[in-house]
């Protein structure tokens, strides 16, 4: 719509000024006067429809209006956007508004540097700049016709722009090192700021010194006519000199791609970035060497030792000239050779170490980079390799047995799969919830695979993971002691234990998504059955303080717990008044629910435990206690039990209430403890 009205009105500006070159008035041009007077504008005899048989739009602005339109994009075109350095630079949405308005506020025609016409002007003096350095020096050394047409233009033209960048220099805020946020936008500081720093170097190679060189040297112009005379000559060769300078540019492009470097690539991306630019770089000092090694035999007039009159290439094509003096450049930076014949003459031997010192230079540099991305680009595969070789001189050193070796050395493969990370270092480096959301998704297959998890409040889940220990045990490892005092229990992630007894039986067997060692925390006794790893297990421990932290912010959970160790310890034959006399039961929901589990033990300590005597066992225990514990349930889970079958009113994490609420059939205690044991039972020899 903006568009359309303004093209209507630049159309008839056109018809105006086209008007007035013929001498006579147009009749927009009277319709504009006739409107100016109601301050309502009429195309004189265009009516009031388009071409296309639309309404035409309301009159224009006037051209004042028009005028601050103009100018509102042009300044909306110098305020810093929403691209990658100002995101850098001020981390929000809002911070670059805040710097826009600041912008505003200082009121003058300054650019910012997050700007987008900063961001394509440095685009266009990228390009330009790379342009200039590639042919700069090959017209230089290659072409004698200095004074061809093209070359004039190309040259003229890229000097206006690098005097017109000049300009916008000293009208582009600064960005500071310490201060990064606080861009200076007052010209007098930005034009202090520009003199004291690059300035100079950029209006030296932007000035045609060459040029007014020859415009000043009036004995040329006497002799343009006969260029080839000895005096003319001298002075363009002269003047070729000068216009060397031109490469002093050379340090804008450096400035330009380090400043990109550090914004829109980070990480690996920087790191390859770097060695893109080192191999250009290398490509252009080569370039720049080439052209030297044949510039400066040329200036001497091509003396018969110079390796151009060895090659006899004086007369030969720009092309193939440029090519061995490439190639012979080239041999000297790679530290390969001299070209085709070693360096003759004392100007020619100067010249060779000059770019073998360059080009080794360079080459260190390549060298370094590229060993530096190398590494780091498995740095986690090459730290656990050190760390194996580490472990590997420990055990030569301790001289450990053979078999120990062996099983230090699996271990480590099974416990970091080839690559080392200090973990514990790396998430505390991360903010406290990016930390949580870490840990959470690292323990997702866990919490999907312990029924005691999947139930549960996903508040007590993020609780429990985030205070995890990741453990691996090998085959045959006693994990737990029967008799001693724990302090940890453990989720199994993957792989199977065994619970055996004093007597050396094995009372059952646990696996993946099942828990262990959690008696002795809910009772502060010792440990009542040892629990052996039969395969590679990978655990995830809780300690003690960390259990009763989280279980006294939980009591349903504590319940759930205590009802299943109940249950267990009845399976071997222990008491399981053990875990129901708890000093801190003190509420009545907490006396209920032990009561419970008091009946359930006693019980089952006559009759011998198979599923259906559970189920039995349950429902008829659980129906004395049933309202109370509704209540005590609804209470402390938070959620309404519609509906609530027997299984229900055991405490236990709310979705399995909802779960239970939409079976026809209520599960019995033995499917209570299946749901938090999936393993318990079944891998039982
Ligand atoms: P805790 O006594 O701390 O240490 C030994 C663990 O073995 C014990 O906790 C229980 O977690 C586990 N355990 C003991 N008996 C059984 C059982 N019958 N079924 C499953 N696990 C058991």
């Amino acid at each position: 719509m903006c568009c359309a009205r303004y093209t209507s009105y630049l159309f008839r500006r056109v018809v105006k000024y086209t008007c007035e070159l013929a001498g006579r008035e147009s009749d927009a041009d009277m319709s504009l006067k006739q409107g100016s007077g109601t301050g309502k504008v009429h195309f004189g005899g265009l009516d009031d429809v388009s071409l296309y048989g639309t309404p035409v739009e309301p009159a224009p602005p006037a051209p004042d209006a028009k005028q601050g339109f103009l100018r509102n994009q042009l300044q909306a075109l110098f305020q810093p956007t929403d691209n990658k350095l100002a995101m850098k630079l001020f981390g929000s949405k809002k911070a670059l508004m805040k710097e826009r308005i600041r912008q505003k506020a200082a009121g003058h025609w300054v650019i910012h540097p997050c700007s987008s016409f900063r961001f394509y002007w440095d685009l266009c003096m990228l390009l330009l700049l790379v342009a200039n350095l590639i042919i700069l020096p090959v017209a230089i050394s290659f072409f004698n016709d200095d004074l061809s047409t093209r070359w004039i233009a190309f040259n003229c033209l890229s000097d206006t722009i690098f005097l017109i960048d000049i300009v916008v220099n000293f009208r582009t805020g600064i960005m500071q090192q310490d201060n990064a946020e606080q861009v200076i936008l007052d010209p007098k500081l930005i034009a202090k700021h520009y003199l004291r720093t690059w300035f100079f170097l950029d209006l030296i190679s932007s000035i045609p010194l060459d040029y007014i060189f020859l415009i000043f040297n009036q004995d040329f112009s006497e002799n343009f006519q006969i260029l080839h005379a000895g005096r003319a000559l001298r002075i363009l060769r002269l003047a070729k000199l000068l216009s060397l300078v031109r490469l002093l540019r050379l340090s804008r492009l450096v400035r330009y791609v380090s400043q990109w470097e550090e914004v829109y690539f980070l990480n690996m991306a920087s790191v390859f970035m770097r060695i893109f630019n080192l191999i250009c770089m290398m490509l252009l000092i080569g370039h720049w060497s080439g052209c030297l090694q044949f510039l400066v035999p040329m200036l001497q007039g091509f003396p018969p030792n110079s390796w151009v009159a060895i090659n006899e290439l004086q007369e030969a094509f720009w092309l193939e000239q440029y090519s061995w003096a490439l190639f012979k450049a080239m041999s000297h930076m790679l530290c390969i050779g001299y070209g085709r014949f070693p360096p003759q003459s004392l100007t020619d031997m100067w010249l060779t170490m000059l770019s073998m010192i360059s080009g080794a230079t360079c080459y260190a540099l390549f060298l370094g980079h590229a060993t530096n991305l190398i590494q780091s680009l498995d740095s986690s595969r090459r730290q656990y390799r050190e760390k194996v070789k580490q472990v590997e001189e420990y055990m030569a050193y301790r001289k450990l047995p053979r078999e120990m070796r062996q099983r230090i050395t699996e271990y480590f493969e099974h416990r970091y799969q080839g690559k080392f990370f200090d973990e514990e270092v790396i998430l505390g480096e991360l903010s406290e919830k990016l930390r949580e959301d870490v840990i959470n998704y690292n323990c997702r297959s866990l919490v999907a695979s312990v029924p005691f998890f999947a139930n549960a409040d996903s508040n007590f889940v993020s609780d429990v993971v985030t205070k995890l220990r990741y453990e691996v045990f090998q085959p045959g490892d006693i994990i737990i002691k029967e008799g001693t005092i724990g302090n940890k229990m453990y989720f199994i992630q993957e792989g199977i234990v065994d619970i055996v007894m004093a007597n050396g039986e094995v009372a059952t067997s646990l696996s993946d998504g099942s828990y262990f060692g959690e008696i002795c925390l809910l009772t502060n006794a010792r440990r009542v059955a040892s629990v052996r790893a039969e395969t590679y297990c990978n655990l995830f421990s809780l300690s003690v303080d960390h259990f009763n932290a989280v279980l006294d912010q939980y009591p349903l959970m504590r319940r759930t717990m205590e009802s299943v160790a109940a249950e267990r310890l009845n399976k071997i034959g222990k008491n399981p008044n053990l875990v129901a006399h708890r000093e801190d039961d003190t509420t009545s929901e907490g006396n209920t629910i032990n009561a419970v589990v008091n009946a359930l033990a006693a019980e089952a300590e006559h009759v011998s435990l198979s599923d259906d005597s559970v189920a039995r066992l349950s429902e008829r225990s659980l129906g004395l206690a049933l309202q109370p514990l509704q209540a005590a349930s609804c209470r402390m889970a938070g959620v309404a039990l519609p509906g609530l079958g027997v299984a229900a009113a055991l405490p236990r994490p709310k979705s399995e209430h909802d779960f239970s609420s939409t079976q026809a059939q209520p599960p019995s205690l033995s499917s209570v403890g299946a749901a938090f044991h999936k393993s318990d039972a079944g891998i039982a020899p």
